[in-house]
C-alpha cells in the first residue's frame, strides 16, 4: 500500500508504518527502488507523528487491530492536515466472508468451534454506524462506508494456499488427535481445489471502504 501511494504521489512522499519489524524489513526490501518512500516501525495508535503533516492516511486491514480505537484515530486525525483524508479497508462481519466461514467450519472438525485466542478482532470495525460514531468522536467528518465484495486470493495452487490458511487457522486443531488433524488437512485441500481457477485459489470476501475527512 505504501508503494502504491508513493507511485501515485511522485512529487510527495509516503511513510509506511507497522508494529512488526519483519513487515517493515520486507516492505523496505520491496520498495528499495522507490525514492519517495520511508518506513517506520511504530505503534500508529500513539506514535507522535508531526502535527497536520499528511494529506492522507490509508490502512488496508490494519486499523481494526487498534486496542484503543478512539485514542488511535484521534492520534491519526491530528497527523492529517485540515481538509485531508482518512481511507481504510476493514472487514465486514465474518458471516459475510465466505473464506472465514468456510475455514472455521473445516477447522472445527465437526465440533463447536473453539474460542478464539485472546487477540484483536479482525471485524472490530465491521459496523458502519459504530465506525461513523467512532471516527466522528476522534475528529473526522463526512464518514462514509462503501461495501466491497471481491474474490480474495489465497495462493497460486492448493499447496500454496494450504500453507497460508493453515498458518491462520491451524491453532483450532492443535489439541485434536493426529487422525482428526489429518482429516482436516485433507478436507481443506478438497475445498481449496474446488476454489482453484485460472487466477489461483480464491474465495468470496466482503470489506468496507471507509472514507473520512479532517
Ligand atoms: C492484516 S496485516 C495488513 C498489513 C498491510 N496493511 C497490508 O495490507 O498488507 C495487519 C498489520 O497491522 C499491523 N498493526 C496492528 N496494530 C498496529 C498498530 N497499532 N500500529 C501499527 N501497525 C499495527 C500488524 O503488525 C500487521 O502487520
Amino acid at each position: 500500500m505504501t508503494r502504491a501511494a508513493a507511485r501515485l504521489a511522485p512529487e510527495g512522499h509516503a511513510v509506511g508504518v507497522d508494529l512488526s519489524s519483519r513487515m517493515i524489513e520486507l516492505a523496505r526490501e520491496r520498495a528499495a527502488e522507490l525514492p519517495n518512500v520511508r518506513f517506520l516501525q511504530a505503534d500508529a495508535q500513539v506514535h507522535p507523528f508531526p502535527r497536520h503533516s499528511f494529506d492522507v492516511v490509508i490502512s488496508r486491514h490494519g486499523a481494526m487491530f487498534f486496542g484503543d480505537a478512539k485514542a488511535a484515530f484521534a492520534n491519526l486525525a491530528a497527523a492529517v492536515r485540515p481538509g485531508g483524508r482518512l481511507v481504510l479497508l476493514t472487514w465486514q462481519p465474518s458471516v459475510r466472508n465466505e473464506w472465514v466461514s468456510t475455514f472455521r467450519r473445516i477447522f472445527s472438525a465437526g465440533r463447536e468451534a473453539p474460542a478464539s485466542p485472546p487477540a484483536p478482532n479482525p471485524s472490530s470495525l465491521g459496523d458502519p454506524d459504530q465506525v461513523r460514531e467512532l471516527l466522528t468522536a476522534a475528529g473526522f467528518t463526512g464518514v462514509r462506508s462503501t461495501g466491497l465484495s471481491e474474490r480474495m486470493f489465497f495462493g497460486r495452487d492448493v499447496e500454496d494456499a494450504a500453507e497460508f490458511v493453515e498458518a491462520q487457522f491451524g491453532w483450532m486443531t492443535r489439541e485434536l488427535p493426529g487422525e482428526v488433524q489429518a482429516r482436516v488437512r485433507a478436507d481443506l485441500r478438497v475445498d481449496l481445489a474446488a476454489h482453484l481457477g485460472e487466477h489461483g485459489v480464491r474465495y468470496d470476501s466482503a470489506a468496507w471502504l471507509v472514507e473520512a475527512s479532517t
